[in-house]
């Protein structure tokens, strides 16, 4: 089989690692890809959220199998287009990838269904949304509607906060289209914990949990991110939370969806916050999270084509899925000034120095006749597995101490907070 990855980050390179080692995938292919997914696919110098040129692309190269890991293309509808053109591809549709793409969108179907989510409201004007924040007072979240590369969320601790975030969303235009309506809800509190599943319309099957850390500096304090580290499995997501989790959210969820002719087919990514009243849903996405999917993945201990060849037929419930017991964990070095401006270019050392078991997953890399440059916020993901968490956390920040780049940013706190 000759499969194509859409992406080019540390999730994608996670995902090119898995197929690698399956036998049924004969030749593998990533668009754009980065430097450190050219040591194991073939890139393709095709932006991932052009869509015209990927289709063409995969018909001309005779392509058998396409997964569209980034929300971009997703929202985009690439799914869409390339079953249209023939080609079998990995993802939800556009009418279900819209549970990412538009957070008034989810914020109404959980409303609508009774999926237990904040309390909100959405707007379109400026002056109401104030109002509404005067209102209820601090602390309160504002959200942009469509995508925002996970930096579209402020967790205001003040009115004035809140406000200044409603204007540079709605009168700025900081996050363009995006940010032109939002949403505006309750401040919850508890643990953060993600899970995502496989879901093929009509079963779903969650993977090992995991959680992210967003927020850029130690003790989670600072801008959020797209995720600066993240371990699987969870420690505080218990079996009986996970049953709790199946019934209330994780079915009702994809019955929400069907009920509203959206099948959602492909990874769904649950963002929940374990709440006294039990589990809320922050959050959905409609693929991979990033880096979850490189902890999380690195403990799968079945082929992964197969998993997504199964999910693409609607043939997961025939399919065991199996994980390796103990933890990973991932460590993501940044640019520094990231999630702000940052400088590209810095040569990285150290990368073949790190200790055995660290696989060092590629973010924002280039290589350039062997010697890799920073080329983007989040640069890399240092991952390993343990026995215990403790063992997968001291071996990826051993992996990081012998790893150097100019003003490289990480925190020193994964899977301790
Ligand atoms: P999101 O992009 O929706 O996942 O939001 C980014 C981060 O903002 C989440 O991971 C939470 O840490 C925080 N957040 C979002 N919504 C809420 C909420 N209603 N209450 C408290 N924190 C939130
Ligand atoms: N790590 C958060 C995300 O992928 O959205």
């Amino acid at each position: 089989m000759k499969v194509l990855v859409i992406g080019g980050g540390g999730r994608e390179h996670a995902i090119c690692r898995k197929l690698r080692q399956s036998p049924h995938v004969t030749e593998l292919l990533c668009a754009p890809g980065n430097g450190g997914i050219s040591e194991i696919a073939e890139c393709v110098p095709i932006a991932a959220a052009d869509i015209e040129k990927i289709v063409e692309f995969a018909k001309s190269a005779l392509v058998d199998f396409v997964v569209v890991a980034p929300d971009d293309p997703l929202a985009l509808g690439l799914v869409d287009e390339l079953e249209s053109a023939g080609i079998p591809a990995f993802g939800p549709r556009k009418n279900a990838a819209i549970i990412e793409s538009s957070k008034i969108f989810s914020k109404n179907l959980m409303k609508k269904y009774g999926i237990p989510t904040a309390d909100f409201q959405s707007f379109t004007e400026i002056a109401p949304a104030i109002d509404f924040i005067r209102a209820k007072g601090a602390p309160i979240v504002v959200k942009a509607d469509g995508l925002a590369l996970g930096k579209g969320v402020v967790v205001a601790q003040t009115e004035e906060e809140a406000v200044s975030a409603v204007r540079e969303m709605m009168e700025d235009g900081r996050f363009g289209k995006a940010g032109a309506s939002v949403v505006i809800e309750e401040c919850l509190s508890g643990t953060e914990v993600t899970v995502l599943a496989f879901c093929d319309g009509k079963t779903v099957v969650p993977m090992v949990s995991s959680k992210d850390h967003k927020r850029v500096f130690d003790g989670d304090k600072g801008p959020n991110t797209g995720g600066m580290g993240a371990i699987a499995p969870a420690p505080l997501y218990t079996p009986e939370l996970a049953e709790i989790c199946t019934e209330r959210i994780f079915k009702p969820t994809i019955d929400a969806l069907n009920s509203e002719g959206r099948p959602f087919s492909g990874v769904i990514y649950f963002g929940l916050m374990l709440t006294a009243k039990g589990p809320y849903v922050i959050e959905y996405n409609a693929r991979f999270g990033d880096p979850e999917a490189q902890a999380v993945l690195e403990l799968l201990d079945t082929d992964l084509f197969e998993i997504f060849r199964a999910v693409r037929e609607g043939k997961l419930a025939d399919t065991q899925i199996k994980w390796k017991s103990g933890s990973a964990a991932c460590v993501v070095m940044a640019s520094g000034g990231y999630p702000g401006d940052y400088v590209k270019g810095k040569p990285i050392s150290g990368l073949d120095n790190v200790p055995d078991g660290v696989f060092v997953f590629h973010a924002g890399t280039k290589s350039d006749n062997g010697q890799y440059t920073t080329n983007g916020g989040r640069v890399l993901g240092v991952t390993a597995t343990g026995a215990m968490l403790d063992d997968a956390l001291t071996l990826a920040y051993a992996g990081v101490d012998a790893i150097n780049f100019e003003n490289a940013h990480f925190r020193r706190d994964i899977g301790r907070t």
